[in-house]
């Protein structure tokens, strides 16, 4: 490269971003230059409320003493130990507290670094689980329509969101799709879960009938689609999915990554529904979003499958330079002391009525079609313009920004997931925020 085209440090051009407008942003970039419990500090010296726990993972806020200091001090005590055949004891230490919280009948964890490596760790499990019990044709893999699971292949083949899976060829061979639970005519703002649907979990007896049990894996689903646009599942449907899935010798899968550490005002999204998977896929909220870290737990019978033959023989072929890494370990040990201190699981469910109130109360403002929430979490669905889907949305995001909340945005849906330690004032300033974005954009 030519001297004179070296980059400035500031340069915006090599930094390709991830899910983003990146010629969009580059004109206007939005900066955040710091954060403290609910709030961000932009670029321009502005605060800026946080709407969405970052990206749904700071629950516990932002920049909270006790994980900071946690980082620091594992920093300078052990900073990396190998991950395969070598152990280090904070990583079983926090396995062990993961356990605790865990839903009755997770018993084991296996580390990742992200949502997206935690479904493909997962996916991979229970492939060789039917493997390891001589069901070695079991290998189809059901997701559902309008699913999230990250973004690698295996999780982009199992999701249903169609830019996810459009531009990437053939993605992974036998895998089926059961139909999304969003019903809009039927549920629209219904409070909580909706009533009508839960017959849409029969589909998977139909998929059964289709390919024949005896060669399907798992089934895998979020227990509440968060990147989708909150679609919440509905009543008895969640129930139905696991009694067919046991019936059927299928593994159930639960991808917990938004739902996960208090999301929904308990520790796991199975422990609110009081439905029990197979094995869970976690990551985000462990670590308050601080380090990447991810987890898959699983049941005793998943993992006692593996546990055969020669003892000094590796029993599963799979793992990450970076599992388990001790300061992301101690990161999450850290934050699931500050979860416990500061009660925030309890806190969210405390908090839902108020949410839930303060959410539908946009019900009537101009382009609102629909308003879903659960937990600490809510979708207001926009009225897309015509030609334009996401647009309108995404016009909300910006003006939203400028006026000091951060939302997300999907499609024409906004989505928010403000940290748990959010005050009841915050919250009526994020809605009555973007109640004022909404009435005033085209
Ligand atoms: C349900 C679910 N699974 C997986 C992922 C992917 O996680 P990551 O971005 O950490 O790879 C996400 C991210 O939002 C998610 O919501």
């Amino acid at each position: 490269m030519a001297l004179d085209r070296k980059p400035a440090p500031n340069d915006l051009d090599a930094f390709w971003m991830p899910f983003t407008a990146n010629r969009q942003f580059k004109k206007a970039p939005r900066m955040f230059v710091a954060a403290k419990d609910m709030h961000y500090t932009t670029a321009d010296g502005r605060e800026v409320l946080d709407g969405t726990a970052g990206l749904w993972c700071c629950n516990a806020g932002h920049c909270r003493p006790k994980i900071t200091e946690a980082i620091r001090k594992q920093a300078g005590e052990l900073d990396y130990a190998p991950a395969f055949q070598m152990g280090h004891p904070i990583a079983f230490e926090l396995a062990n507290r993961l356990i605790d919280i865990a839903p009755e009948g997770m018993e084991h964890v296996f580390y990742t670094n992200s949502g997206s490596e935690s479904v493909e760790t997962a996916l991979k499990i229970a492939i060789a689980y039917h493997r390891a019990r001589g069901e070695g044709q079991r290998t189809r893999l059901i997701g559902r329509e309008r699913g999230y699971h990250g973004v690698n292949f295996g999780g982009i083949s199992v999701g249903g969101i169609v830019s996810n899976r459009k531009h990437f060829g053939t993605l992974l061979a036998g895998v089926d799709h059961l139909p999304h639970t969003h019903l809009p005519d039927q549920n629209a703002y219904t409070r909580g879960q909706p009533e009508h649907g839960a017959n849409l979990a029969d589909e998977l007896e139909r998929i059964v009938a289709l390919h024949g049990a005896e060669t399907i894996a798992a089934v895998i689903v979020e227990p509440m689609a968060g990147s989708t646009g909150v679609l919440l599942p509905p009543k008895g449907y969640l129930e139905k999915l696991r009694a067919i899935t046991k019936k059927r010798g299928i593994l159930l899968i639960f991808d917990e990554v938004i739902t996960g550490f208090g999301r929904l005002g308990s520790a796991f999204a199975g422990q609110h529904f009081g439905v029990v998977p197979d094995m869970m896929t976690t990551a985000k909220g462990l670590t308050n979003g601080v380090i990447p870290m991810g987890a898959v737990m699983c049941s005793a019978e998943v993992h006692d499958a593996f546990m055969q033959g020669p003892e000094h023989m590796i029993e599963l072929f799979h793992g990450y330079t970076y599992s388990g890494n001790p300061i992301a370990s101690a990161a999450g040990i850290a934050t699931l002391d500050t979860y416990k201190e500061e009660g925030l699981f309890e806190r969210a469910a405390e908090l839902a009525p108020y949410w839930e109130e303060a959410l539908h109360s946009l019900k009537g403002t101009r382009h609102v079609i629909d308003i879903r929430n659960m937990g600490l979490i809510g979708a207001v669905e926009l009225a897309p313009i015509a030609g334009e889907p996401t647009k309108r949305a995404f016009n909300a995001f910006l003006k939203a920004y400028e006026k000091g909340i951060l939302i997300r945005t999907t499609g024409d849906i906004i989505a928010m997931s403000p940290p748990l330690i959010i005050e009841k004032p915050q919250i009526d300033q994020l809605i009555g925020t973007l109640k004022e974005v909404l009435e005033t954009l085209e």
